[in-house]
């Protein structure tokens, strides 16, 4: 598969992630981070699909480690590393990374860096666990394996959700730490059934007969009723 479409692959899932998270995200800025705030930075914003709709009438900015990413952004984007923010001291209300903490290699740092430039919060807003995740029945765990497996070799830690306390210990804060759990349908699932299978595609190593075999069997499964799969979202907040 070419370049382009690789990146045309990691734009859709970021749409997609984005949206399937926007629940989480509502629940989070209605009880966590109710208050008000007129400037916002995302720390790895990719194509701001989060950015765009939390920064509506704000002064919003994106920073990215990657130029071709921060293309699509609408708002103000800054090419730049999160572990080095080229911001001053106390530059935004708000501060906060979005299923990007897996991808840094240095959270601490990157939370640092996040609560200096902030002026009243940071947050992480959405980060996953794979550990954390459960497939049933027990077969489809595979796919959750797989997963990780290709996060690792793209130099991520699936399993930085569990890690979020110890991060923000590590940057001297305080942080509410927890999670939004949802349990997707049949409906949910069957709509993003497809999309989900490319992704599986594009970012794992799965061999394509064991993968058409799962793909089929999911169907099966979800169409009768049976599949389940929980995927919890976790945030960290800490307060200035
Ligand atoms: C999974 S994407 C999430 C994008 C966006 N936050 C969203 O939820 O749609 C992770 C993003 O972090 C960016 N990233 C990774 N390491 C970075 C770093 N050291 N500094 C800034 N951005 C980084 C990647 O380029 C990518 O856009």
């Amino acid at each position: 598969m070419s370049e382009q479409i690789r990146k045309d692959e990691f734009r859709k899932l970021l749409a997609r992630q984005a949206k399937l998270i926007k629940p989480a995200r509502d629940w989070l800025l209605s009880t966590k981070l109710n208050f008000p705030f007129s400037s916002v930075l995302e720390v790895g914003c990719g194509c701001g699909d989060v950015l765009h709709e939390l920064g509506e009438d704000k002064w919003s900015v994106g920073l990215d480690i990657e130029l071709e990413l921060l293309k699509e952004l609408k708002a103000e984007g800054v090419l730049g590393d999160g572990h080095f923010l080229p911001f001053q001291n106390g530059s935004f209300d708000l501060v906060y990374c979005h299923f990007s903490i897996m991808w840094f290699s240095d959270p601490a740092a990157v939370i640092r860096e996040m609560a200096r430039v902030a002026k009243k919060s940071i947050c992480c807003m959405a980060e996953y666990d794979y550990g954390a995740r459960l497939d049933f029945p027990d077969e489809f765990g595979y796919i959750r394996d797989k997963l990780a497996e290709g996060i690792i070799s793209d130099g991520g830690d699936p399993y930085a959700g569990r890690k979020l306390n110890q991060y923000f210990k590590e940057a001297n804060l305080e942080a509410d730490v927890g999670a939004y759990c949802h349990v997707m349908d049949s409906q949910q699932l069957l709509a993003g059934f497809e999309d989900e299978w490319s992704f599986i595609q594009e970012f794992t190593d799965m061999d394509p007969g064991k993968m058409d075999d799962l793909k089929k069997s999911e169907f099966e499964s979800i169409s009768s009723g049976t599949r389940f799969l929980f995927t919890p979202v976790f945030y960290a907040i800490a307060r200035k």
